[in-house]
């Protein structure tokens, strides 16, 4: 995607990660995505003094945008380090949020891995999750779930 694109969504995902609630692994991530009718839906690590609660970024975003009915996205900024430090490794969507992610964008989604605006790892979900299983395989269609 176009460069001055990828940064803004970047830009994005890092004001997510402000409201990361991270007590637990003090990793604090963001995720920005983008919705095919070009709105932004950011979202943030909510961890849980129970662990297996915790929710990712990219899933607090993919949430927040299906619950107001928004299905259809074009690409993801995903940021993630160590409460006041600068990530060394980019921060990948881990396997389950692939598989949330796929359910709606199939392996076309845009993946942004960011370290800052301008130094990124971009490639799509199709290469993060190879072969994914989806709706189409039961032959549904994600956009008209209540048909
Ligand atoms: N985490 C995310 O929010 N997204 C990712 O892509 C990787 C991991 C969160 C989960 C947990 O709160 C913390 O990072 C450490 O695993």
């Amino acid at each position: 995607m176009p460069r001055d694109q990828a940064a803004a969504l970047i830009r994005a995902a890092f004001a997510g990660r402000r409201f990361a609630y991270a007590p637990y692994s003090h990793f604090a991530v963001g995720a920005a995505l983008l919705a095919k009718d070009g709105r932004v839906f950011t979202g943030c690590n909510i961890e849980n003094a129970g662990y297996t609660p915790t929710n990712c970024a990219e899933r607090t975003a993919l949430f927040k945008a299906v619950s107001e009915g928004v299905t259809e996205f074009s690409a993801i900024a995903v940021v993630g380090s160590l409460q006041g430090k600068r990530n060394e490794l980019p921060t990948g969507p881990c396997g389950v949020c692939r598989q949330a992610l796929f359910e709606f964008t199939g392996p076309d989604l845009v993946v942004l891995m960011a370290k800052s605006e301008d130094d990124y790892i971009e490639t799509t979900l199709g290469a993060l999750l190879p072969y994914g299983f989806g709706p189409k395989n039961l032959e549904i269609d994600p956009s008209r779930p209540n048909d």
